[in-house]
């Protein structure tokens, strides 16, 4: 029933090639993100008229709101080409020099999730980034040499949605770091305008207003869901997606108010329904979701922590009020854990109209069936 992944932030290989008609090709298409694009085009500027390619740049954030669209506009801004790789696409250092020593002079080097590079390589990049060099490694042992081989000089743009796990020297050798945050419904509602005319779609301004409000302030999913609602409005409206076209079709979609997707839903179900609202550590937290904790902690929490539905405080995570109100429930006395009292006591466990009815969390038949379990393998405890 649900459209799986329809709300998650990662790009399937399909989206991958929808995505590219929409991405914004240089910086004043990029919307919103001002300090970043402010900086960004000072220091482009900067390196223009030096005729020195800029500082390598990192660009950190959770998926989806731009980082690789970044790459590319730095490239494109300083008319060179680009190159794209990524840490995991980079399991040896030999793979690393034979993409280092074929750049040509100026080029970008794109490298996606730069978190997930092989250490060898990791320590070759640190030679490559600061004087243009890499040494290759001959043999092994004490007859080992190394020979230094010249790298035309480049910008490396790095992107990771870990900015936490890389490693202080491989940070400090970017000249120039820049985070990009969730964007502000005023800004996805830009995005969407701009990508329904290049998709020839019509999207009246609330319209606009009601998608960007559930795209968990992230544009690649305000794009996604964009296209589904324009199949809706095409389908069962006249084209034209009014608000009201674009609420019938999220609704269909299972898009709740907030945009939350499957992942979002599973772990605050979990935490209020398992943990009693917590505070319960990540790593409990993502065993009983069935995710991996990095999942958790990159993925969903971000973003459910910036809708202020869950704090991590130095004893784990903590549902807020706020996210027992989103799931249709009663906050509980004591939300820190301490209230021993079962949750879900056999009368009240669903509240009025459904356990998760609250604005179309479920669609209308949001009633849970009899074994207590929610749709999409949801987390209600059993039989409490
Ligand atoms: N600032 C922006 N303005 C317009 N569209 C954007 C912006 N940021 C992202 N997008 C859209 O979202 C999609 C995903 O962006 P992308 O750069 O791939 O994100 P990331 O690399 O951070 O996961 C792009 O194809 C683009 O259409
Ligand atoms: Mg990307």
């Amino acid at each position: 029933m649900s459209a799986d992944g329809l709300v998650s932030a990662a790009a399937s290989a399909e989206e991958q090639a929808f995505e590219a008609g929409l991405r914004p090709r240089t910086l004043t298409e990029f919307v919103g993100q001002r300090k970043v694009r402010e900086q960004l085009s000072i220091m482009l500027e900067g390196a223009q008229a030096r005729g020195r390619p800029p500082d390598h740049v990192l660009l950190s954030g959770p998926p989806g709101l731009g980082k690789t669209s970044l790459a590319m506009i730095i490239a494109e801004e300083l008319a060179v080409p680009l190159r794209m790789t990524s840490g995991p696409a980079i399991e040896r250092a030999g793979d690393l020099v034979a993409i280092l020593t074929a750049l040509s002079p100026g080029e970008v080097l794109f490298l996606d999730e730069i978190h997930r590079i092989a250490r060898p390589a990791e320590e070759l990049l640190y030679a490559a980034m600061e004087d243009f060099r890499v040494d290759v490694i001959l043999g092994k042992g004490p007859g080992a040499t190394a020979i230094p081989l010249d790298v035309a000089p480049f910008t490396l743009v790095g992107a990771t949605t870990r900015s936490g796990l890389l490693t202080g020297p491989l940070r400090d050798r970017f000249g120039f770091t820049a985070h990009l945050d969730f964007y502000a419904p005023d800004e996805l509602a830009r995005v969407l305008t701009r990508s329904a005319g290049l998709l020839g779609v019509s999207l009246t301004e609330d319209g606009a207003a009601e998608v960007a409000g559930r795209s968990r302030g992230t544009p690649r999913i305000a794009n996604r869901l964009l296209r589904r609602v324009r199949d809706y409005a095409e389908v069962r409206a006249d084209g034209v997606v009014t608000r009201d076209v674009a609420r019938a079709a999220l609704r269909i979609y299972d898009v709740d108010g907030l945009g939350l997707d499957r992942l979002d839903r599973a772990v605050l179900e979990a935490l209020v329904g398992r943990f009693g609202g917590g505070p319960v550590g990540l790593t409990t937290l993502a065993v009983s979701v069935g995710e991996e904790p990095e999942t958790v902690e990159d993925v969903a929490e971000p973003f459910l922590l910036r809708a202020g539905l869950l704090i991590r405080t130095s004893r784990g995570r903590v549902a807020t009020p706020a996210a027992f109100e989103h799931l249709g429930l009663e906050p509980i006395a004591e939300p820190l854990g301490r209230s021993q009292a079962p949750l879900f006591p056999d009368t009240g466990l669903l509240a009025e109209g459904g356990l998760l009815s609250g604005d179309g969390l479920l669609t209308e038949s949001g009633a849970l069936p009899d074994g207590g379990m929610l749709p999409d393998g949801g987390m209600l405890p059993d039989g409490s």
